[in-house]
């Protein structure tokens, strides 16, 4: 069974010479990860006992990294404490905002706006 924990236990367990950190709901204990770790153990122990889910995304970390950090998981975190999974960062999501499919209608017009530009200045300077 996977062995579950609150964020207050996470934060405890901490204090007992571990390096627990919280990404997307799970819990990693990265002890001896920590002179490992490409990016450096400043920030490994900057997140100790937190949730480091913004931090671990906003790095952009490889699937490579991703799969490396399942070795390093020792449990979930408590169904009640749980937060929703953040979309990662890779993920192409621009598709649902509003705003882009503003600029994809953009991305047509202003094409077709300089084609049809091009066409009257060269018929003005070649058909006259
Ligand atoms: C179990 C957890 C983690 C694993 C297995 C892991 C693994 C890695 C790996 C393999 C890299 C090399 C680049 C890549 O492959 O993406 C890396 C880079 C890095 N990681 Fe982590 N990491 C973990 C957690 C964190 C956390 C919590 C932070 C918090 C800030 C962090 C910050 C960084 C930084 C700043 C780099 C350097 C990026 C660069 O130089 O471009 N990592 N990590």
């Amino acid at each position: 069974m996977v062995q579950e924990y609150t964020v207050a236990q996470v934060k405890e367990q901490n204090k007992q010479d571990k390096v627990l950190v919280l990404i997307n709901n799970d819990v990693y204990d990265v002890t001896s990860f920590l002179n490992e770790h490409p990016g450096g153990e400043e920030v490994l122990l900057e997140q100790a006992g937190k949730d480091a889910t913004e931090a671990f995304e906003d790095v952009g970390h490889s699937s490579d990294a991703r799969e490396k950090m399942k070795s390093f998981k020792v449990g979930t975190l408590v169904a009640s404490e749980r937060k929703p999974e953040q979309p990662k960062k890779s993920a192409v999501d621009w598709k649902e905002t509003g705003e882009s499919s503003d600029s994809s209608l953009k991305s047509w017009v202003i094409p077709i706006a300089l084609g049809l530009v091009a066409t009257l200045i060269y018929r003005l300077y070649f058909m006259s």
